[in-house]
């Protein structure tokens, strides 16, 4: 079955066909990246345009290296949420107008549970596994029992972590996305100087919370009493070393609940999605452990991309069936 995937949630514009849910024919993304550096953050305004702009000659490249037409597919699959209204909507309108034109029926699935179904294209995960969601906007543990279905164990109270790394990196003046440029500065830092501690949930030991250590990070740099434009009160050299104990407390939360809740729910292996499991220091960190296989999105399944759209689309069409076109854009889509 030949499926096209769509992806236009953030600021990444992306199409990919792929068949039977694994074999990739195609993954065409243009990252907006460039486009949103010079704000610091993704302008939600700028993404939307930028979608207009690049998704017709994103698709028609996705068909031309897969060397399909349109009338060769069996499903159109979009990622239909969680993610920005006026981003989803463009990339939701794409994959109506498609099915509709070329009769093809139509998918929408999720695009967090979409980072989750990454790492299965690429090998046999043993099952049930423990599902790890770290992205720029969410974090979060699920059960996967099966390809389709899961369970929601812990979430993030407040900041999700990639959006934790992007707002440090931005407190210590690097660019954007944030989280690369935390990880390369923290290479050469003491991750042990500052003993930053993670927040915790009363009730709530799988749940997550950025905020606090973000707040810590930023008294740290600029002082108790600073405001919005205030300077940095530490050296170059300390940052690196703010870098690494950021990224030491991040990460220890994030390993630590992950290897508690495989071992409560019985689960066999670690699957890992979302744009920080790019991160050389966390995949080093889980590779210390060796209760759970864990099995990590390969480099062009990390970042937001339309295989692993296409791919998850074609285990929902086989669960469930096509979706109507009253399918709805849903930026707060739970997991
Ligand atoms: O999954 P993704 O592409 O977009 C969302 O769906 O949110 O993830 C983007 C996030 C950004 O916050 C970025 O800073 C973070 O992933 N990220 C990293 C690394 N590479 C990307 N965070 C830490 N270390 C990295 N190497
Ligand atoms: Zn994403």
């Amino acid at each position: 079955m030949l499926v096209l995937g769509i992806e236009t949630t953030c600021d990444e514009t992306a199409c990919a066909v792929v068949r039977d849910g694994r074999e990739i024919l195609s993954n065409v993304i243009a990252s907006q990246i460039d486009l949103h550096a010079p704000y610091g953050g993704v302008v939600p305004e700028l993404a939307c345009r930028s979608h207009i702009d690049l998704l017709p000659s994103v698709l028609k490249e996705s068909l031309a290296q897969a060397d399909l037409s349109i009338q060769d597919l069996d499903l159109i699959s979009v990622a239909h949420g969680p993610g920005l209204i006026g981003a989803l909507l463009i990339g939701l309108n794409m994959a109506k107008g498609l099915s509709l034109g070329a009769n093809k029926p139509l998918i929408g699935v999720n695009h967090i549970e979409a980072h989750l179904y990454a790492p299965f294209m690429q090998t046999e995960i043993p099952l049930p596994t423990l599902g790890l969601v770290i992205s720029g906007g969410h974090t979060a543990l699920v059960v996967i029992e099966k390809i389709g279905c899961h369970r929601l164990i812990g979430q993030t109270q407040d900041d999700a972590i990639g959006e934790a790394f992007d707002k440090v990196a931005k407190l210590l003046g690097l660019p954007y996305p944030g989280g690369p440029e935390i990880e390369k500065l923290a290479l050469e830092g003491d991750p042990l100087r500052y003993p930053f501690k993670m927040g915790k949930l009363k009730n709530r030991p799988y749940d997550f919370s950025f905020s606090g250590l973000k707040t810590a990070v930023l008294y740290l740099v600029k002082g108790q009493n600073c405001s919005k434009g205030s300077p940095l009160i530490i050296s170059e050299a300390d940052k690196k070393d703010v870098a690494a104990s950021f990224q030491r407390a991040a990460f220890s939360d994030i390993v630590s609940k992950s290897l508690l809740v495989a071992k409560e729910h019985q689960c066999k292996s670690i699957v890992i999605g979302g744009g920080v499991s790019n991160n050389r220091n966390l995949r080093e960190r889980f590779a210390e452990q060796d209760s759970f296989p864990v099995f990590w999105p390969e480099k062009g399944l990390s970042l937001d991309n339309g295989a692993m759209i296409a791919g998850l689309g074609y285990h929902h069409y086989l669960l469930r069936g096509s979706d109507s076109l009253d399918l709805q854009a849903l930026p707060r889509i739970p997991l």
